[in-house]
């Protein structure tokens, strides 16, 4: 309840505020800012998937400038040398808008990350994005078998159905590639799991399930409970170490990530950078009020 009431005040704050609590776990707000965090990580034995901030665009005309900014990041990291890939969310390319458009935009990047053999990630934006991000995945995924992927929530009802509907895409020459994740988004009680304990264990069967079919893994979380549980059905499955990877927020929990990455696990940072930290950062206090205990926590606790 209290964090809710914050969450409602906090986009009303000054941005030279909220900027206070953001440049945690935002790297900057151009190429070059995200490029020296990526390397910082890079040096830490850290891999990184950059995000440009910008999603649900309104206009149609920021499709194309986020396409091309994107564009510019690829070959700049790939200049950089930097050990990464791209993450992005389609409702910055018109996916609630013009889906085609969406495509060719989101194709055109793939194209560009597949010429020098990296690697785009879907992310999955709320209910109304999942069946069209699906399918974007699929159509992907027949000209870029190796080179796009998906992000998966646990806490859908439906998730489980689609992995078992995506396994049947799943082979040698086209594997499935998914980031699972809880969810962020404020979804309705009808398709979504709300019990904390009853979404770790749908993360934990859709893990285990994926592991069993030999998928390869990005375990995004920070939740111990979840990391330890993935260890285990790692151990289980006999996974090897190129199959999986843990993934983690920038600026969040970095002392367990050192953990991880010490015990000789591969570990991504998500890197999300760009001139709308403060749209971002207001829309995910409003999609998730509990972290504005994070955010009064970082304003005040130093
Ligand atoms: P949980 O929320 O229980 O957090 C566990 C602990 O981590 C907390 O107790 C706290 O200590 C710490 N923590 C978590 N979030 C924090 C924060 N923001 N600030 C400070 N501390 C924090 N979601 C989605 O719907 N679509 C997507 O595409 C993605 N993509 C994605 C990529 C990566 C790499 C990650 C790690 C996460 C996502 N997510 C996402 C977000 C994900 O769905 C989920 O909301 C968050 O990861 C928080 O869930 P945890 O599993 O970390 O557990």
């Amino acid at each position: 309840m209290i964090n809710k009431a914050i969450a409602s005040v906090i986009p009303h704050f000054p941005k030279k505020f909220v900027w206070i609590f953001s440049k945690k776990y935002i790297a900057g707000e151009t190429i070059d800012e995200a490029i020296l965090a990526s390397k910082s990580l890079n040096e830490h034995g850290v891999k990184v998937t950059v995000d440009l901030l910008g999603e649900f665009i309104t206009n149609i005309s920021q499709a194309d400038e986020n396409r091309d900014q994107y564009l510019r990041i690829v070959d700049a990291f790939q200049n950089a040398k930097i050990n990464g890939n791209y993450s992005i969310k389609p409702t910055s390319f018109g996916l609630l808008i013009d889906p085609e458009k969406c495509y060719q935009n989101i194709r055109t990047i793939v194209a560009l990350a597949a010429k020098y053999n990296s690697f785009v990630r879907i992310d999955m934006e709320d209910a109304e994005c999942v069946d069209l991000e699906m399918t974007l995945y699929k159509r992907l995924k027949l000209e870029f078998p190796h080179n796009v992927g998906l992000v998966i929530q646990a806490y859908l009802y439906r998730t489980e159905s689609d992995v078992d509907n995506l396994l049947k895409l799943h082979t040698p020459d086209s594997p499935l590639n998914f980031r699972l994740c809880k969810g962020i988004y404020i979804e309705s009680e009808d398709i979504s799991i709300k019990d904390p304990k009853k979404i770790n264990d749908n993360y934990l069967k859709i893990l285990d399930k994926l592991l069993f079919n030999g998928v390869h893994v990005g375990i995004a979380t920070h939740d111990k409970k979840l990391i330890n549980g993935a260890l285990e059905l790692i151990k289980k499955h006999n996974v090897p170490k190129d199959m999986y990877e843990f993934q983690m927020l920038y600026g969040v929990t970095p002392e367990l990530r050192n953990s991880i990455v010490g015990e000789g696990h591969d570990m991504r940072v998500y890197v999300p950078y760009g001139k709308d930290w403060f749209g971002y950062s207001t829309r995910r206090l409003k999609e998730n009020p509990k972290m504005a205990q994070h955010v009064i926590k970082s304003i005040f606790v130093k």
